[in-house]
């Protein structure tokens, strides 16, 4: 299998493919941070002062006060008691899976979503217990599991915040409601962080805002989506951190974030709790698209959450949206993951940059 061809970005909402300017719904970079000026000159300027790279791990001597102003800011936005950066999502997510296998308490059972990412059921072959794949964010099926398994002492719970490829959000509350008393719930919110809840905390704020009862939530996630930069997070009690740093090779073998990206994400977090007006927008152009495909009869997750997904295995009606697509002027944005079984779909992001005449091309497109 090859990679598909590559796309120029050319401004917010527009790539360059093919020789043509198209309007562009992929990628996950919800509000365009990752090209706003503000981000891009800081990014430019710690670079400068500090380097590309920091050219070691946090525990030998990669450790920068951009990576403390960053956890000081992540800590403030996410309202945790901890945050500790690692070099980008996917790896937050091994270097927690490191930490929880290791850690002085450990887990003796593991249940985790049959359609969680990647990075997270690499992560849970760290944490050295049984490991029970439940049905796609099913509370009753992962019920019926829980009441099968034998005496389970420290249970945790794996799921994706928000699923990106569909949009679909975790039934986070009544996912909890099924565990035993003292359960963690971990939380890869890498899609969920910066969008969703009042204060885009993420799912389990928009889902329960006021927790999850007796379940301890740890949350992981991405900087290079809402945040528009690159990095990873990992969100959660003091313990945690604890034992990320006594119990992660990453955070000991992997070199550290760069100090331009960890100053980029923190103003990113910053700009996302100011200014309001971005969510707003967000979330305007979201029910507005909901709107338009509920007027045509198009069927689709309809989660509130900004991904539009629509499942298109015949090659035949692929190219007949992709055509449509085109004559639209959008940027026909197919997926296919070589491991997945179900073919190819296409995946289209809103933004808060999209303007009112480039979402309703794209509602047009999609019309039946
Ligand atoms: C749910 C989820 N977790 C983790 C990651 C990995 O994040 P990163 O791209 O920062 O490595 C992604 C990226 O697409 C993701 O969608």
């Amino acid at each position: 299998m090859n990679l598909p061809p590559y796309i120029q970005p050319v401004d917010a909402t527009h790539v360059r493919y093919r020789g043509r300017r198209l309007v562009y719904f992929g990628g996950c970079d919800y509000y365009r941070l990752a090209r706003h000026p503000k981000l891009l000159k800081a990014h430019a300027r710690a670079s400068a002062r500090d380097g590309l790279g920091t050219g070691a791990s946090r525990m030998t001597t990669g450790n920068h006060p951009a990576h403390d102003a960053l956890e000081a800011e992540l800590k403030k936005f996410f309202g945790s008691a901890t945050a500790t950066v690692i070099g980008d999502g996917y790896l937050a997510n091994i270097a927690l899976g490191q930490a929880l296998g290791s850690c002085s308490r450990p887990f003796d059972g593991l249940f985790i979503d049959e359609h969680a990412h990647v990075s997270l059921r690499d992560a849970s072959q760290f944490i050295g217990c049984p490991t029970t794949t439940y049905r796609h964010c099913d509370a009753a099926d992962l019920a019926k599991r829980l009441a099968k398994r034998k005496t389970t002492r420290r249970l945790l719970l794996v799921t994706d915040g928000v699923f990106g490829a569909t949009g679909r959000i975790a039934p986070v509350a009544e996912l909890a409601r099924g565990l035993p008393r003292g359960a963690t719930m971990w939380i890869d919110d890498a899609h969920g962080a910066g969008v969703l809840g009042a204060r885009l905390r993420g799912t389990v704020e928009h889902v329960s805002p006021g927790g999850l009862g007796g379940c301890e939530v740890i949350q992981s996630t991405t900087l290079s989506k809402a945040f528009g930069s690159f990095g990873g997070a990992i969100l959660g009690p003091a313990w945690l951190r604890k034992s990320l740093l006594e119990g992660s090779g990453i955070v000991t073998g992997s070199s550290s974030l760069p100090a331009g990206y960890a100053t980029a994400a923190g103003i990113a977090a910053e700009m996302l709790r100011s200014r309001p007006g971005l969510a707003k927008r967000l979330r305007r152009n979201t029910e507005f698209v909901a709107a338009e495909l509920r007027r045509v009869g198009r069927a689709f997750v309809d989660s509130g959450f900004p991904v539009v997904s629509l499942d298109c295995p015949e090659r035949g009606s692929a190219m007949k949206l992709r055509r449509r697509l085109l004559a639209g002027g959008i940027y026909p944005s197919c997926i296919r993951y070589p491991s997945e079984k179900k073919g190819a779909f296409f995946r289209f992001a809103i933004s808060s940059e999209h303007t009112r005449p480039q979402l309703e091309s794209l509602a047009r497109a999609l019309e039946l």
